[in-house]
């Protein structure tokens, strides 16, 4: 009997991680995630972030952000209260295991020429088309919506809101009218 277990534990570690090993139904947790953000966290758009494939460090410090009530957010903060922080890494490993898919998107062809000159300083922590970003906790942009990404950096800009990373807003104000609208289409135009 105590070899069977012990096999059984092992089959779960294979097949679920520490997420299974720790009684975690992670499947069952990211299926909620997922009527949001799409299948396999691929969303369909346009206000709404893709995450799979986004680096488990920064899903994780994202998802506790909200926990704690120091990052601001328009839906996230409140759902995500409703998990413990076990399976908030958990989640951020699951997602951060699936890979990241750059979504084709609609963007102006004008627009992008002007946003690859809007990003350059953007591209030493991004990286040149927003998927090699220089750390753990900096988000991939390439293929993300354009319309969200728009959103998140007008959240950096404005003071009232609260947002944790100090040089992100410092670029984000630096951007002119245009150059809000264009960064975005020009990262979200990369493959
Ligand atoms: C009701 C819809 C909804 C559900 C369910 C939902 N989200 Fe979100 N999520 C959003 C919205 C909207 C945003 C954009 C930020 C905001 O306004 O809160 C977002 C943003 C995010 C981001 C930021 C992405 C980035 O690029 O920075 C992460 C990470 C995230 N959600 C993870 C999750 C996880 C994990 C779950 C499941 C536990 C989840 N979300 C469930 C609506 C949802
Ligand atoms: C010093 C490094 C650095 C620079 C320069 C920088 N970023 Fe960021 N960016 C980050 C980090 C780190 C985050 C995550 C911050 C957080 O946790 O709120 C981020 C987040 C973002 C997000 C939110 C993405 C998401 O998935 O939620 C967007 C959009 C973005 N940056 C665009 C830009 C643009 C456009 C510029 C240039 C005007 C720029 N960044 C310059 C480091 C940088």
């Amino acid at each position: 009997m105590r070899k069977l277990s012990s096999l059984l534990c092992t089959l779960a570690l294979i097949a679920g991680g520490p997420a299974a090993a720790a009684g975690i139904n992670i499947e069952g947790l990211a299926r909620t995630c997922n009527n949001c953000h799409g299948i396999n966290g691929v969303s369909v758009g346009q206000s709404m972030p893709s995450i799979g494939g986004l680096s488990e460090a920064y899903l994780k410090q994202i998802l506790m952000q909200w926990k704690s009530g120091e990052r601001f957010s328009a839906s996230m903060g409140r759902l995500v209260k409703g998990y413990s922080d076990e399976e908030l890494a958990a989640i951020a490993g699951y997602y951060a295991r699936l890979p990241w898919v750059p979504v084709a998107q609609n963007t102006d062809a004008r627009r992008v020429a002007h946003g690859k000159d809007a990003v350059e300083r953007c591209v030493t922590c991004h990286g040149d088309t927003g998927s090699e970003p220089d750390d753990d906790v900096t988000p991939k942009l390439n293929g993300q919506w354009a319309q969200y990404m728009e959103l998140e950096l007008m959240k950096y800009r404005d003071d009232a809101v609260k947002m944790t990373h100090k040089k992100m807003r410092t670029n984000a104000r630096k951007l002119d009218e245009e150059g809000l609208k264009s960064a975005p289409e020009f990262f979200a135009s990369q493959k």
